[in-house]
C-alpha cells in the first residue's frame, strides 16, 4: 500500500457533502467509494461527486480501503461499526459512539481484538478555533481554570433537516446530538470528568417535519429535550452544561472558561475555524480576539479520519480516539438518563487529553 490511504463512506445523507469537501482537499487520503442502505441514494450521491457507489459488502471487501467513515443515523452506528471492524478496517464514526456505555465498551473491545482503531466525531476541536483556546489554557494565559459554562439551545432540528425523526429517537435529543461538541470541548480544555450531577426533561411540544417531501409529518419524541448538569473535572474545575431543543432564542455565550487570571470565550464548537476571545486580568481591560496559534488550518468534518490513519501509521493514539468518545458518551448518558433523586454519578472512564495540533500541521506528518 502506498502513502495515500483509502477511505470509504457508509451513509450518503445530509452531512455527506461536508465530509467530501474536506477529504477531497487532502493528498494523504483518497475517497474510494460510497455505500448506503438506500442504493438509489448512494447512486445519486456517487453521480453528483463522481465516486463509485457500491453495495456495503463490496465497499467492506475492497482491499484499497483502509478506513470507513460511518455517517448513518445514531441507532445504526454500532451495528455498522461492527461490520467495518469485522472487515478488518479502521472506523471513524459520527457521534454518538454508541447508545449505552456497555455497548461502547464492547465495541472498543471488539476493535482492539481485531487490531483496528475506532475514532469518533466530533473532530471540530482539531481546527484552529478550539486548538487555539486549548493552547491558550496550556500556555497559562487565564491562570488556573476553575469553572466553565456551556449553553446550547435551539428549537430543534425539524425546521431545516428533511428527515429529522432520528434526532428524537434514542441516540438523539439535544444531549446526544449537540452535547458531544460541548462536552468534548470541555474535556479537551479542562481534562476528564470525575462526576456528573444532572436533571433532564421532555416537554409535550408537538413536533413536525418543517421542510422537504416529509413536511408536516408528526415526529415521535423518545428522548429528553432539555437538560442541565454540573460536571466535576478531575482537576477540580466545575463546568455547568445546558442543552436544549426547547429554546427559541438565547443571548448567552455558547462556551466560556473562567481562570484565576482571565476568561476565554470559545468559538462555536460545531465549527473548525472560528475565533475565540480572551480577557486577561493583566491585559487591556477588554476582550481581545485570539490569533490562531494551533490546529489544522481551514479544516472541516473528516479531518479526524485522516488524523486517525496517520496516528495508526505513526503508532500513536488518534486524537479523536474511541476512548475520548467513550468518556464523552459516558458523561452524556449520565445527563440523558439522570433520575430526579440521583446525586452525582461517578464516571468510570478517564482518557488522556489529546496533544495540541501544531499550527498549520499537515495531517500526513503530524
Ligand atoms: N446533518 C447534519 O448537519 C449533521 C451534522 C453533524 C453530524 N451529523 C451526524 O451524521 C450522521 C448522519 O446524519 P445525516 O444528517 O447525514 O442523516 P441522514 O438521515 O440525512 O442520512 C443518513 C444516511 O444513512 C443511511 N443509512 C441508515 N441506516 C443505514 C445502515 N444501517 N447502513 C447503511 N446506511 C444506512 C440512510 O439511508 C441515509 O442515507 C448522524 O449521526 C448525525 O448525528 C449530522
Amino acid at each position: 500500500m502506498g502513502a495515500t490511504k483509502g477511505i470509504g463512506i457508509i451513509g450518503t445523507g445530509n452531512i455527506f457533502g461536508q465530509y467530501y469537501d474536506t477529504i477531497a482537499q487532502l493528498d494523504y487520503v483518497d475517497l474510494k467509494a460510497v455505500a448506503d442502505a438506500d442504493p438509489a441514494r448512494a447512486q445519486a450521491v456517487g453521480q453528483q461527486y463522481s465516486l463509485p457507489a457500491v453495495s456495503l459488502d463490496k465497499l467492506l471487501g475492497d482491499p484499497a480501503i483502509d478506513l470507513v467513515i460511518n455517517l448513518t443515523p445514531p441507532a445504526a452506528h454500532v451495528a455498522v461499526d461492527r461490520q467495518i471492524i469485522a472487515a478488518g478496517k479502521h472506523v471513524q464514526s459520527e457521534k454518538p459512539l454508541a447508545l449505552s456505555l456497555a455497548e461502547g465498551q464492547a465495541l472498543l473491545a471488539e476493535a482492539a481484538r481485531a487490531g483496528v482503531q475506532v475514532g469518533c466525531a466530533p473532530d471540530t476541536f482539531l481546527g484552529t478555533g478550539l486548538q487555539t483556546t486549548i493552547k491558550a489554557i496550556q500556555d497559562g494565559r487565564i491562570g488556573t481554570p476553575f469553572a466553565a459554562a456551556a449553553l446550547w439551545g435551539g428549537p430543534g432540528p425539524e425546521p431545516w433537516h428533511p428527515n429529522p425523526q432520528f434526532f428524537y429517537l434514542p441516540g438523539g435529543g439535544p444531549i446526544l446530538d449537540m452535547g458531544p461538541y460541548y462536552v468534548t470541548a470541555l474535556v479537551t480544555h479542562l481534562g476528564p470528568v470525575k462526576s456528573v450531577l444532572a436533571r433532564n426533561l421532555a416537554s409535550d411540544r408537538p413536533r413536525v417535519v418543517g421542510s422537504g417531501p416529509l413536511q408536516g409529518t408528526p415526529l415521535r419524541v423518545e428522548t429528553p429535550t432539555s437538560a442541565a448538569a454540573i460536571l466535576e473535572h478531575h482537576n477540580g474545575a466545575l463546568s455547568t452544561v445546558t442543552l436544549s431543543f426547547e429554546t427559541w432564542a438565547s443571548g448567552n455565550q455558547l462556551l466560556e472558561i473562567y481562570g484565576t487570571a482571565g476568561t476565554l470565550q470559545l468559538p462555536d464548537p460545531n465549527w473548525f475555524s472560528l475565533k475565540g476571545k480572551i480577557f486577561e486580568a493583566d491585559g487591556p481591560g477588554e476582550w481581545v480576539e485570539l490569533a490562531d496559534s494551533a490546529g489544522f488550518v481551514d479544516s472541516g468534518r473528516g479531518i479526524g479520519a485522516a488524523e486517525l490513519l496517520r496516528a495508526v501509521q505513526a503508532g500513536r493514539t488518534p486524537r479523536t480516539s474511541g476512548l475520548l468518545a467513550l468518556h464523552v458518551a459516558e458523561i452524556l448518558f449520565a445527563i440523558n438518563t439522570a433520575q430526579p433523586d440521583d446525586g452525582p454519578i461517578a464516571m468510570t472512564t478517564r482518557p488522556e487529553v489529546p496533544a495540541v495540533v501544531p499550527l498549520g500541521a499537515d495531517v500526513a506528518t503530524v
